[in-house]
């Protein structure tokens, strides 16, 4: 959506923190010997009594609140008896409505113990995310955002997955502008225009460059097999730059 009046950024804000707060209460109760639908339950319940709405369920029948993604596994990963175990590298998205308005985000770690090539991973993963909300602003090219993130990739060693994109959210879930190249796509020539609303979720990883589909419809695997990561805010453009939305308070 383009938002044009305060009250849509106020109900942009309001959405944006709950889901926002919501992961971060997921990623703080993460521990060994948890279920996937355990941690999900959890954030189901913090939704809930914000009267906010899971929006992977409501909108595309996802099987969960929340999608929780284990090593392997990249993204949309189904909640179930999957337990969590020490150094395991969790992935949780979060994304809801409420009052009409809709945000999204998203964040890996890693259940200690630590490893310093994952921390490092980790770390990285959130500074590609900020480095492409950095190229958010209106009147810039909407590619400016997988150039600057592509750069740094690569000057680091690592390969983007290149078939996840980032999109526009705000009325619904996914929205225009689709495919957001969160990797160098010289051949889009779209334009950030003032108030538009979209997230930027570079999935980052030691070798993988593409999400593979697995057997049950849902979850998408590292290919080639590798350790990958996501960090997701959404954001709103403006003459300054962007505002992230999915911020705690
Ligand atoms: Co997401
Ligand atoms: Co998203």
């Amino acid at each position: 959506m383009t938002v044009t009046r305060q009250d849509e950024l106020d109900g942009l804000k309001r959405i944006g923190r709950i889901v926002a707060e919501t992961m971060q209460a997921m990623i703080r109760a993460a521990e060994p010997g948890m279920t996937t639908v355990e941690l999900d339950g959890i954030g189901r319940a913090l939704l809930d009594a914000e009267g906010a709405v899971p929006a992977p369920e409501a909108t595309y029948a996802f099987p969960g609140a929340t999608c929780i993604s284990v090593n392997e596994e990249i993204a949309h990963g189904i909640p179930g008896p999957r337990v969590i175990a020490a150094g395991d590298l969790v992935n949780i998205d979060v994304s809801a409505s409420k009052d009409g308005f809709f945000a999204d985000t998203g964040a890996s770690f890693r259940v200690p113990p630590g490893d310093t090539a994952q921390d490092r991973l980790c770390r990285d993963g959130r500074r590609a995310m900020e480095i492409g909300i950095g190229q958010v602003r209106a009147g810039r090219p909407l590619n400016g955002i997988g150039r600057a993130i592509g750069r740094f990739a690569e000057g680091r060693g690592y390969t983007l997955v290149q078939n996840l994109a980032s999109h526009g959210v705000g009325r619904s879930l996914h929205e225009y502008p689709e495919g957001v190249a969160t990797w160098p796509n010289p051949s889009d020539r779209r334009v950030i225009r003032k108030g538009l609303v979209l997230t930027v979720e570079p999935f980052l990883s030691r070798g993988a460059t593409w999400a593979a589909e697995s057997g049950d419809g849902w979850t998408l695997m590292a290919e080639p097999a590798a350790p990958c990561v996501q960090y997701e805010h959404t954001v709103v453009a403006t003459e300054r730059g962007a505002i992230v939305l999915t911020q705690a308070a």
